[in-house]
């Protein structure tokens, strides 16, 4: 089954894009595409200068470590890591001579907890947390490696107004401290303004930015 087709985006280093659409259209597909997550069948993306789909998938997954952050709509946390360790994780992984002391990384987790307003959870266990913590969590894990571009896939999907809106504030501060790449897939229309572009997508393709409203 073809699921996008001709799809052409190109966002600025250091802005903020919004992807909408409806239920079923393509955009986690086109999330995981545009992360490196999964290759498409055929085009390419490039994340700075480097071609991510020329890549083997062992040299897609170093090339995220260091250069993307993933929030999934369903957080994501591992359920035997306390909010500290699941943070730390993503530094933890990096290849030795790449990897901060141990003590940078504690504190590099514990300051990204602070921010995001989960500095008293620190020593719970994703399922001592609400879903909106739990979330603000996977906020702090995505930026811990510094990447350089994030990508968000409904951040706020599974949670209600208010908790949902904590976790925006977060990801927005977090971002703006940064100065990362921001791309989220939301149904928040308030959400999407805030972004430096729109893209509304139908059916696997972009749709004409004048179609807007
Ligand atoms: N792993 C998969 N295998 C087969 N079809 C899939 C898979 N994931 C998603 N799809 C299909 O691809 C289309 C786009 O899905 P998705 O990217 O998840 O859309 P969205 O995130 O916009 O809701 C849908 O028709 C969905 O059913
Ligand atoms: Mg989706």
């Amino acid at each position: 089954m073809e699921v996008l087709r001709g799809i052409t985006l190109e966002i600025p280093s250091g802005t903020t894009a919004a992807i909408t659409g409806p239920s079923g259209s393509g955009k986690t597909t086109l999330l995981g595409i545009m992360a490196g997550l999964e290759p498409p069948t055929s085009g390419r993306v490039l994340l700075g200068e480097t071609d991510v789909t020329a890549l083997t998938e062992e040299e897609r997954a170093g090339f995220r470590a260091r250069n993307v952050g993933f929030v999934f709509q369903t957080f994501q946390l591992l359920p035997a890591l306390t909010a500290a360790e699941n943070v730390q994780l993503p530094l933890e992984l990096l290849p030795r001579r790449e990897r901060p002391s141990r003590h940078e990384i504690r504190d590099r987790a514990e300051a990204l907890l602070d921010r995001v307003g989960v500095a008293h959870r620190l020593q719970h266990l994703p399922s001592q947390l609400s879903g909106g913590e739990q979330q603000r969590v996977a906020v702090a894990r995505a930026f811990v490696a510094r990447p350089r571009i994030l990508f968000a896939d409904e951040p706020t999907g599974n949670l209600d107004a208010e908790s949902g809106a904590r976790v925006v504030d977060g990801l927005e501060e977090l971002n703006r401290a940064e100065g990362t790449t921001l791309v989220t897939v939301t149904h928040d229309l308030t959400l999407a303004a805030r972004s430096d572009r729109v893209f509304r997508f139908g059916a696997g393709a972009l749709l004409p930015e004048d179609a807007s409203s």
